[in-house]
């Protein structure tokens, strides 16, 4: 007998094939990272990630402004100081760029669009690591007060959500506290849980300048040959007060992305990296793939993985497609 079961029958027309697809990605789910940087007068292009810019704070009600109409529900804030010094100090400063700039954007779209501001102290240290450095080490204790002074003050200048990137142990207890301290219960907390470190944040340490001036991030950012300590990872910052857990990267961590969804079902996001863009901007330049159907392809298999949010550089033109 030939097979009575046809696997094609279900492939045979566009109208079959989305009646049956599994995993979608919607605008709904994307979020948009941008570039701000202090004390410049116009966007400056960053030369690994094509399509992407280190934005001034005057450009930045116009950038809102077309996030919302494209809709897109949420934008990641990173900001680039004038000034950097041993302590981070501009990151928690109440007039920094990002304080600065959350206030600008909510100015502009206010509940329309999601403002977070990613929480760390690498674009904001002379040495370019993400704590206080004592005798050439990274130390945990110290640097969680910064971190939670610096998320208050996101907080202050209206951030609806903060987003700890720096892997010290205890920070999104210590900024949970501070928050609700500081009466700013409702502010969420969406924690890059398990971040690795990763050879893909090249383009991004490049645009922000961030690029450890010794040594690596290894010490706090976790190995790669690792899953089960990612479910850990996710477990205690759950524990500790996280509404969102994040992994990071996500295509070459898509298997992480698959678990930590399945042992928690919490609201998980993932983090198509500058790395991960500039490969297929560079492989669509060179004419090697088609820009657009990669680009779905990669969103698509985040999704599929078990992401509900995608923080991605293609968010803008991925949102024009859909
Ligand atoms: C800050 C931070 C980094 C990224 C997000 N937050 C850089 C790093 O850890 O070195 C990387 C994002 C990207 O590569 O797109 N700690």
């Amino acid at each position: 007998m030939f097979p009575a079961k046809r696997m094609r029958r279900l492939r045979k027309s566009e109208r079959l094939r989305s009646l049956v697809r599994e995993a979608e990605v919607t605008k709904g789910d994307l979020i948009y990272p941008i570039f701000v940087q202090e004390g410049i007068g116009r966007r400056e292009a960053i030369a690994a990630m094509p399509g992407q810019y280190r934005l001034p704070l005057g450009g930045l009600r116009k950038e809102a402004r077309e996030l919302v109409d494209l809709g897109i529900p949420g934008v990641i804030l990173f900001g680039i100081p004038a000034r950097k010094d041993a302590k981070g100090s501009q990151a928690y400063a109440p007039r920094g760029i990002v304080q600065r700039a959350v206030a600008e954007m909510k100015a502009e779209v206010g509940e329309d669009l999601l403002v977070i501001t990613d929480v760390c102290l690498c674009e904001y240290t002379s040495h370019g690591h993400c704590g206080i450095v004592k005798g050439g080490k990274v130390l945990n204790d110290p640097t969680l007060e910064l971190l939670a002074k610096t998320a208050v003050s996101h907080a202050k200048a209206g951030a609806d959500m903060v987003a700890p990137s720096d892997m010290m142990d205890g920070r999104v207890g210590a900024i949970r506290s501070a928050l609700d301290e500081a009466g700013c219960e409702e502010t969420l907390i969406m924690s890059y849980a398990a971040k690795y470190a990763s050879a893909f944040y090249g383009p991004f340490r490049e645009a922000a300048g961030s690029v450890p001036s010794f040594g690596d991030r290894k010490g706090y950012q976790m190995d790669p040959g690792n899953s089960d300590e990612a479910l850990r990872e996710v477990l205690l910052d759950l524990e500790e007060g996280a509404d969102i857990v994040m992994v990071k990267p996500a295509l070459a961590y898509l298997d992480v992305i698959y678990r930590v969804k399945n042992e928690f079902l919490a609201p998980t996001a993932a983090y198509n990296v500058s790395g991960e863009y500039a490969i297929v901007k560079a492989a669509a330049e060179k004419g090697y793939g088609d820009e657009k159907r990669m680009v779905m392809e990669v969103l698509t298999a985040i999704k599929r993985a078990g992401a509900d949010i995608i923080l991605t550089y293609h968010a803008k033109d991925a949102a024009g497609w859909l």
